[in-house]
């Protein structure tokens, strides 16, 4: 098993990616706390692995919430006396109230930033001191394609998903020293209930053309961005730190 005696917190772990990781770090010896503000979703997730013989709780968090955050860690070290790996996996997109930056309402923007930037600064703010504690691991963020190329007409989401990357940069060189590698991961275009959602909603969005012009020639799975997380969550990645690694069918190449 590749998380044999690790503790991880993965957030936004009700659905999509997150759940998907849940359920293989899991699977790998590792015990979760499933972060996420949905309840209904979260328990469901810890239902899961519980039926499949894991060990996971349940911690209900909005991650733009500091005091929640800091209450996230207290009860995961009192359940499992130590952390070792956060995957910083919650995220929102918005389309049609996230636009170009003149077409964004002001209350828009503050929540996609407080969600996406600032939960993913307070996880690390309350986690890596637990990490540390606990003589070392792994932070893994997520940034999007968004991040990375210009996407037009959520420059909410862009604006976060870009400073993830340098975020991820800096802390790499700042936590290195105290055993903490820092990781992030650039998934794109994955069957998820976050992308079935945004291609419905969203307007700008071809389907047709999107098959078209990417290299892979369809959406990705929530297996295929978990496994790369279970790799750089594992011993296998002990010298990658600072790294951005696409999971994206090639679509940043294009
Ligand atoms: N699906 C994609 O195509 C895609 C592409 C690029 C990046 N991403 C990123 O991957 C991550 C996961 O996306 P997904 O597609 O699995 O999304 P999803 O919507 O399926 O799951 C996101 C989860 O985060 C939870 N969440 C939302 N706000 C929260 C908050 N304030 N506190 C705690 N939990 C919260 C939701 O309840 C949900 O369970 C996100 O950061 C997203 O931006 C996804």
């Amino acid at each position: 098993m590749r998380l044999k005696d690790k503790v991880a917190v993965i957030t936004g772990a009700g659905s999509g990616i997150g759940r998907t990781a849940a359920l293989i770090f899991s699977r790998e010896g590792a015990r979760v706390a499933v972060v996420d503000n949905n309840a209904k979703k979260g328990e469901d997730t810890v239902s899961r692995i519980i039926e499949n013989g894991g060990e996971a709780i349940f911690v209900q968090t909005d991650v733009s919430r500091s005091e929640e955050v800091e209450k996230l860690f207290k009860i995961t070290v009192e359940k499992y006396s130590a952390v070792h790996i956060l995957y910083n996996n919650a995220g929102i997109f918005l389309p049609n109230q996230d636009r170009m930056v003149t077409g964004i309402a002001e209350e828009t923007w503050d929540l996609v930033l407080n969600v996406n930037l600032k939960g993913t600064f307070l996880c690390c703010k309350y986690g890596i001191p637990e990490i540390i504690k606990s003589e070392g691991g792994v932070v893994i963020n997520t940034s999007s394609s968004a991040g990375v190329i210009g996407v037009p007409n959520c420059d909410a989401y862009t604006a976060t998903k870009g400073a993830i990357i340098s975020l991820t940069r800096s802390m790499a060189v700042e936590y290195g020293p105290k055993k903490v590698r820092v990781n992030c991961i650039v998934p794109t275009a994955i069957d998820t209930p976050m992308l079935n959602q945004s291609s419905k909603e969203n307007l700008d969005f071809d389907e047709k053309k999107f098959f078209s012009t990417t290299p892979s020639g369809r959406y990705g799975t929530p297996e295929e961005v978990a496994n790369m997380a279970l790799f750089l969550a594992s011993d296998e990645a002990s010298y990658c730190t600072g790294g951005i690694f696409v999971v994206d069918g090639g679509i940043t190449i294009t």
